[in-house]
């Protein structure tokens, strides 16, 4: 086991020491899930939000599974598992879906990794218990401290037996059988009357159908952003950003891109809700990589938090490389964070002049311009 493990690593995601593409929680569900792999045809075991590919090569490698099945919603992970798959010589023995019935038609044993928000964690009970075997066991694995009775409760919504195991290195499993098959809640949408729009949002959509206080404060400067004919929402979520700059300039072109299969699927949703989807073209991809360089006049971010004080390069700290990377120079970028960050010498330093273009105790919004 330890030979395939350490051949795996993060890449393209971040990589620094303490950052593991194993984690323990990987290992416990492997061992726990040992027997029933190894009863799986080929194409019964599916994985749902596999890290960095070692659930879905460990099933493979140490446990004999064949064509496994491979929702992600993080691209990163994603790109991971290919690259990790060529790496092991394990290239072809998985398929990359959607998270959707294709995933789960008739999967008799699915691993999935806990994602962070519970309502992605009801979005994959409702898609396997809707199309999963009816002897299907859906084994859920997470850090015993990120594990909450609510996680319990909402597999309890889709099955109709529902176990904890033992917890073994902070990390602990639930186990889920007796799938109840229902209509799915997911995409959801709630209309915001003062704003005038629909949000649309899959399970594990940043905030959800509300919208972020950090949201809100960047669109309260939308009207003094820099003329456009382009413009890209990156890391876009929902997509309310780019829905709401489409709709107050009928001729700018915007692009909402986004590394999460939930965000792109559900900021398609909102363009659609709201009268926009041939304003708005969604991509899926890690840093705006298939926007080309020097191709947009505006950029808007809302950047995710820290990962963690040690690591290097945080994530924001990508999304503002990949703004720089993509503005024509004089281009601008507006952006929202936590005023604790001080962000402004890194946006000075990657994009260009960096100036406070709102504040409040919570939240600052600044306008970089890029520099030629
Ligand atoms: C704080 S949320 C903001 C979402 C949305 N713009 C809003 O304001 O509601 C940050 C978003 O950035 C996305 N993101 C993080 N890292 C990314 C990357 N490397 N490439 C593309 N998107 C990324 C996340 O998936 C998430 O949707």
């Amino acid at each position: 086991m330890s030979d395939l493990f350490s051949l795996l690593r993060r890449a393209p995601d971040v990589e620094a020491p303490e950052l593991v593409a194993v984690d323990a929680t990987d290992r416990l569900l492997l061992d726990t899930a040992a027997d029933l792999i190894a009863g799986c045809g080929p194409g019964e075991l599916a994985v749902v939000d596999d890290a960095y590919g070692a659930l879905t090569l460990g099933a493979v490698a140490l446990h004999g599974a064949q064509d496994v099945r491979v929702s992600q919603d993080l691209l990163v992970g994603e790109l991971a598992l290919a690259l990790n798959a060529g790496r092991t010589g394990l290239t072809g023995t998985f398929r990359s879906l959607p998270l959707g019935p294709e995933l789960a038609a008739g999967a008799r044993v699915v691993l999935v990794q806990a994602p962070k928000a519970l309502e992605a964690l009801r979005e994959i009970a409702e898609v396997v218990a809707a199309a999963a075997a009816p002897d299907v066991t859906v084994l859920v694995g997470g850090r015993v401290k990120h594990m909450t009775h609510a996680m319990n409760d909402v597999l309890r919504d889709s099955f109709t037996d529902v176990s904890a195991t033992l917890a073994r290195q902070k990390s602990r499993v639930l186990v889920a059988r007796g799938p109840r098959p229902g209509a799915g809640s997911f995409p959801r949408s709630q209309r915001h009357p003062d704003l005038d729009l629909t949000v649309c949002a899959h399970g594990a959509a940043f905030a959800g159908t509300k919208i972020d206080v950090g949201t809100r404060a960047l669109l309260g400067s939308i009207d003094r952003m820099r003329p456009a004919a382009t413009a890209l929402d990156l890391g876009c979520g929902t997509g309310v950003l780019a829905a709401v700059l489409a709709r107050s300039r009928p001729d700018l072109e915007v692009i909402a891109a986004d590394q999460s299969a939930a965000a792109v699927a559900s900021a398609a949703a909102t363009a659609a809700a709201n009268g926009l989807a041939d304003r708005i073209r969604v991509v899926r991809d890690d840093a705006a990589a298939t926007v080309p360089d020097a191709g947009v006049d505006l950029v808007v971010c809302n950047p995710p938090f820290h990962v963690g004080a040690a690591v290097v390069t945080t994530a924001a700290d990508r999304l503002f490389a990949a703004a720089a990377r993509v503005l024509r120079p004089g281009g601008e970028l507006w952006t929202v964070y936590n005023s604790a960050l001080r962000y402004k010498p890194t946006l000075t330093r990657v994009v260009g002049p960096t100036s406070g273009a709102a504040q409040n105790p919570k939240f600052t919004v600044t306008v970089s311009q890029r520099r030629p």
